[in-house]
């Protein structure tokens, strides 16, 4: 679902102008419709109703409160990857009984503070990371649920910053070590073996890599029955890829029915980590233009910046840039989009075709995943506000940093 729509000549997001969030809270802004989050995660529910499954919700995609909050209230589970996601998480109302773990360099710390809170599962990524947690465990009196994160080793054909699923990435165990390591796990006082899990890259538009990634795992969730090692639930990971220029990615539908299929009559119980799938196409980052500098090349200069949405200087991501009230009254020009950031990276769209004059505001589609979670405050820029949109009405969930703020945890030395 698209909430964003012209309407009288003006970008609504459902039915509130952006002009009008724009004047009334400041950009740059991030705003999120309610009802595409909403819809993206019935999306994921309809098509597993019945079956004893789990949505968790990826929440480094986005991590505000209130959009936690809402898929809480849908009954999602959360995946994170820190005890800063953990606290959020339970900050913002989830059930830590559905809240599985990811991560590489998990901390003994963080390992405590997951089991205080009882979490649902560990997803081990390493041997060692394994008898940390046994000792951890141990220490507190506690058996930690585990799944082994498995590299099934299968090119999910994206961008090599988000492909994980390769040997040659730091995540999981290889498979070629599964069975050992599951073996060990088992033989570990403290932890009790209960799945196995992969997550294979992100922003897929391929189907075929889950499927390639789930026989695998299949072949060694049998080799470790014949063992008796008998695991009880199945992770895929997250990964599903939207729409950001002219992509045309499976529905939700297409990319699952074949995993279910697969699944049928095995009696495990299925797990999901989407991330993008659930919060891009939901969210836009709203930006006025400051000055423009016409010349050999055209530079738009506008109020967002690298530091607001990353994407565009780290994997030259592409987002749509599209006016919030379209002009005809100026010619189009070909315009490099770029913020205020003292870096020749700092753009957020090249050689865009737009009419625009300075003091348009612009809206960045497609921004909803790993725009303000990603964000930072270089160049002492304080971070932008987010606000939900529900219906006609405009809720700002996250105020606008003050300046103050960014330094308030410095001191100096005498
Ligand atoms: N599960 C695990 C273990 C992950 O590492 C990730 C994402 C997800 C789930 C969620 O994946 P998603 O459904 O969102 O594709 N910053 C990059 C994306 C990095 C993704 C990292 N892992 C970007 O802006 O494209």
């Amino acid at each position: 679902m698209n909430p964003f729509t012209l309407q009288d000549g003006v970008l609504h997001v459902e039915n509130v102008a952006l002009d009008r969030i724009a004047s009334e809270f400041g950009t740059p802004c991030y705003v999120y419709s309610r009802a595409a989050l909403e819809a993206s995660f019935r999306e994921f529910q309809n098509e597993l109703g019945g079956l004893d499954a789990l949505v968790c919700y990826a929440v480094k995609a986005n991590g505000n409160l209130a959009i936690l909050n809402l898929f809480a209230r849908l009954g999602a589970g959360f995946d994170i990857v820190s005890g800063g996601e953990l606290q959020r998480v339970l900050a913002a109302g989830g059930d830590a009984r559905k809240v599985v773990f990811s991560g590489v360099g998990k901390t003994g710390a963080e390992m405590e503070q997951a089991l205080a809170a009882g979490i649902l599962c560990f997803n081990v990524e390493s041997a060692p990371e394994l008898e940390r947690l046994n000792e951890v465990a141990g220490r507190l009196g506690k058996v930690a649920p585990v799944s082994l994160r498995v590299n099934p080793d299968v090119d999910a054909k994206t961008h090599p910053y988000i492909s994980t699923g390769l040997k040659e990435n730091k995540f999981g165990v290889a498979f070629a070590d599964a069975l050992a390591i599951y073996r060990r796990a088992a033989a570990l006082p403290n932890l009790a073996v209960h799945g196995i899990d992969c997550h294979i890259g992100s922003q897929l538009l391929d189907p075929a890599p889950f499927a390639e990634a789930l026989d695998r795992l299949l072949a060694l969730v049998d080799a470790l029955a014949d063992e008796g090692i008998a695991l009880s639930h199945i992770d895929l990971g997250g990964g599903l890829g939207i729409r950001y220029q002219d992509e045309t990615p499976p529905s939700v539908a297409a990319y699952l029915r074949p995993l279910l299929h697969k699944l049928q009559g095995r009696g495990l119980k299925v797990l999901l980590e989407p991330g993008r799938r659930l919060v891009g196409e939901a969210g836009a980052l709203l930006t006025r233009v400051e000055y423009l500098k016409p010349g050999e090349k055209h530079f738009a200069i506008v109020d967002a910046a690298m530091n607001d949405l990353a994407r565009p200087a780290l994997y030259d991501a592409w987002h749509d840039i599209v006016p919030v009230r379209p002009r005809s009254d100026v010619a189009s020009e070909q315009w490099d989009v770029v913020g205020p950031v003292c870096e020749s990276g700092d753009f957020l769209g090249r050689g865009r075709t737009l009419a625009l004059q300075a003091g348009d505001l612009l809206a960045l589609l497609s921004a909803g995943a790993y725009g303000m979670s990603m964000s930072s405050n270089y160049n002492c820029r304080p971070r932008a506000a987010e606000v939900i949109v529900d219906g006609s009405t405009a809720h700002l969930v996250r105020r606008r940093e003050s300046i103050a703020e960014l330094y308030a945890n410095e001191s100096v030395i005498g």
